[in-house]
């Protein structure tokens, strides 16, 4: 059993210094207590008490070429010569805009913000100056991020969520503003019929749809088939924008994110995490004629630490490596990820477990569960909560880092070799679950 003693130490420590000993409560979902790492390299990190984990998470998924990527970190250091921060344009921003403009299928023009609740915040400003309307369509089990305007109804207790056809907007913390609600509509995802009913009801008022495009937050869930294509009809025949928050997929399920995989083209959409290499970066991208009205109407966006020279510098350098060889890496990462899942659902087997593997080798989930596989948020809900929590500890205690609701990410240091260590740890910790 590996030993958490100076982490249990330095987090006693670190609560008398700091607010809950952490700086994102999402950091609070880790066992025995939010762990210290002292350094990541490739598909490693390695914490205070001298314990290897193979890491799941990435930081939450910015990791997708491991951790400390050689050709980034060379970049960035290059970039320090000449300064941090200039709060004004430079080369290296443009030559991103141009970049990202030539991948993104929707991106017409694009603009930077620094973390993703912040783009889509901006996102959302953008859709209500366009339309000149209020409300916005969210989704149950969808994160955007921890405003006050996108904190509602990311993992609802279904006693508080009202029925499926007609969910409640569930506020998910305390000191939100209440007002925030009003103009928030929330939905159940993967139901064309409820959106159509809601556009029958409110389209007037609707602003825009934001939707993650698969649902990666409430259980790794991919939209059923046409679903995606017919909520964006209806957003354009309703005149509301349709809002892709690409802040997981982009540059994860492929160079142009899952618009690109699934032959889409939002309105507006949002990317972060894995387009800087594990810098902080976000941006909103869109119709040109939709981002045009940030100069035409100055509509306001701003930010002291957007296009700062080391996120540009490392998102040039981890799009140079994502798209050599005609996008080598995502067909190693799209061969390694199916390795993995193929080997935990055999293993699954193996142990008769109810594993249910689901997703894209990119990034996965395993859920408890012996009903079919989830459609939506109340059916991830559904799974075996407490299985998937066990089921990451014992893997934890096998030296392997997942999140607690058992979601996988993975990086291009993610090798055959590392997938066939993690196998033989799966097979391990699943048997722990039977002890
Ligand atoms: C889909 C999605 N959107 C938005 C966000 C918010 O991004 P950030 O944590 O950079 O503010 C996240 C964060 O996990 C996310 O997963």
């Amino acid at each position: 059993m590996p030993s958490y003693d100076r982490s249990v130490a330095l987090w006693e420590e670190a609560k008398r210094h700091l607010a809950g000993g952490v700086s994102s409560n999402v950091r609070y979902a880790s066992a025995p207590v939010p762990l210290f790492f002292a350094r990541g390299e490739g598909a490693r990190l390695y914490d205070v008490d001298g314990n290897v984990h193979i890491d799941y998470i990435l930081g939450n998924g910015p990791a997708i070429l491991g951790h400390a990527p050689p050709a980034v970190l060379k970049a960035v250091a290059e970039s320090l010569a000449d300064g941090q921060v200039f709060a004004a344009q430079h080369e290296r921003e443009l030559a991103l805009a141009q970049a990202l403009t030539r991948l993104i299928p929707g991106a017409e023009l694009v603009r930077f913000a620094t973390s993703g609740t912040e783009a889509v915040h901006m996102a959302f400003r953008i859709a209500r100056a366009f339309t000149g309307r209020r409300k916005i369509v969210k989704f149950e089990g969808h994160y955007h991020g921890w405003t006050d305007q996108t904190y509602i109804s990311v993992r609802p207790s279904l006693n508080e969520a009202g029925p499926a056809s007609e969910p409640v907007a569930v506020p998910e913390s305390p000191g939100m503003a209440p007002g925030a609600l009003d103009d928030v509509l929330v939905l159940g995802w993967n139901d064309l019929a409820a959106v159509e009913a809601l556009f029958a009801r409110h389209g007037g008022d609707i602003a825009g749809v934001i939707m993650e495009p698969v649902m990666v937050n409430g259980g790794v869930i991919a939209p059923a088939a046409g679903y995606i294509e017919g909520v964006q009809r209806l957003c354009t025949a309703h005149g509301a924008l349709f809002i892709c928050d690409e802040v997981i997929t982009g540059f994860r399920l492929g160079l142009g994110g899952a618009q690109g995989r699934f032959g889409l083209k939002p309105d507006l959409s949002i990317f972060a995490k894995a387009v800087a290499g594990g810098f902080p970066l976000a941006l909103v991208a869109g119709r040109r004629d939709v981002m045009e009205i940030l100069l035409t109407r100055n509509v306001m966006h701003g930010g002291t630490y957007n296009g700062n020279v080391q996120s540009m510098a490392a998102a040039l350098a981890a799009l140079a490596l994502l798209e050599h060889d005609g996008g080598a890496a995502y067909r190693d990462m799209e061969r390694c990820g199916t390795r993995l899942m193929q080997g935990l659902a055999e293993l699954g087997r193996k142990h008769r477990l109810p594993i249910l593997v689901q997703g894209f080798p990119a990034i996965f989930q395993t859920f408890f569960t012996t009903a079919a596989a989830p459609r939506h948020y109340r059916e991830s809900a559904a799974c075996d909560r407490d299985m998937a929590a066990a089921f990451s500890r014992a893997l934890q205690e096998e030296g392997i880092r997942v999140n607690q609701r058992s979601a996988w990410f993975l990086s291009t240091a993610h090798d055959t070799a590392v997938i066939d260590e993690t196998l033989s740890a799966a097979d391990r910790a699943m048997a722990r679950l039977h002890s």
